[in-house]
């Protein structure tokens, strides 16, 4: 019974009138990992290893919705900083996964795409990396950003460099460069805004992602860690964007002096 209720829910969820404007990009700070380990007393590579679990929900749920683009942001330019054991488990997370989930990805029409430096990655992940992009390069239903050794700051400043040395070997003229001219330069270059952020983990910060391209983004935070961030969660955070009115610094529509 109780089943056959959740069903119910799901399917109202789903078929509700309210979600019919369904946001292009999501993007998720997928926060809260080792808070999550730690309150259960087991170590914080044990919330790394849930997380994995709500990546396959997040996908899951795009792919319901027909949600065309997804960021996930996996390690951050400043990740570096933690002990180096947690720092080498996260990336033999990250190969462990390609190896067991490109093959499903590839049949559910998704395509694998990585933003963020890939020179001080060690060469057996970008091997990886690059056979994933490869191999799903053709895929249509989702585009499936995976940020790892990604920065706001320095993706915006690697921009300003290629654009320098255009400039400087007189490809560019200055009087080109516009936001959606500067917008090409970044790793999403092609790709619509995030029109929708979660945050899960229950901080109230961007901590260095997407910083040029979440400037009109509706931001959705939750207290629950990313661990416990399940498909109801991801489509609790969809009707909330269905529900947002954005303005872009406009007025109401229709709405009269
Ligand atoms: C996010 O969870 C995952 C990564 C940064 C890789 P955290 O590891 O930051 O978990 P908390 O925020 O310390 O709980
Ligand atoms: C942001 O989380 C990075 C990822 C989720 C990959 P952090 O846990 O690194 O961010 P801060 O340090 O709390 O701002
Ligand atoms: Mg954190």
């Amino acid at each position: 019974m109780n089943d056959m209720k959740f069903k119910l829910a799901n399917w109202f969820k789903k078929t509700s009138p309210s979600v019919k404007n369904i946001p292009k990009h999501i993007a998720i700070i997928m926060d809260g990992n080792g808070r999550w380990a730690r309150q259960r007393g087991m170590p914080r590579t044990a919330g790394h290893r849930v997380g994995m679990d709500r990546v396959r929900d997040a996908v899951a749920v795009c792919l319901e919705y027909g949600v065309p683009f997804l960021t996930l942001y996996a390690f951050s330019t400043e990740n570096w900083k933690r002990p180096e054991e947690e720092v080498r488990f996260l990336m033999d997370l990250f190969e462990e996964a390609l190896k067991s989930e490109v093959d499903k990805l590839d049949r559910q029409n998704v395509r694998v795409r990585f933003i963020g430096l890939r020179h001080n990655l060690r060469p057996s992940l970008r091997k990886l990396m690059e056979e994933s992009e490869a191999r799903t390069s053709g895929n249509t239903a989702l585009t499936l950003n995976l940020a790892i050794n990604y920065g706001g700051r320095s993706e915006i400043v690697s921009a300003v460099q290629k654009i320098a040395v255009a400039v400087r070997q007189g490809e560019v003229d200055p009087e080109e460069i516009n936001e959606a001219f500067f917008g090409n330069y970044l790793f999403t270059a092609g790709q619509p805004d995030p029109d929708l952020l979660i945050k899960p983990g229950g901080e109230s910060r961007i901590s260095n992602f997407l910083l040029w391209q979440i400037a009109y983004t509706e931001i959705y935070y939750s207290t629950k860690y990313w661990p416990d961030f399940k498909k109801a969660d991801m489509r609790d955070a969809i009707v909330f964007y269905s529900q947002r009115e954005r303005r872009f610094g406009g007025v109401k529509r229709g709405e009269s002096v």
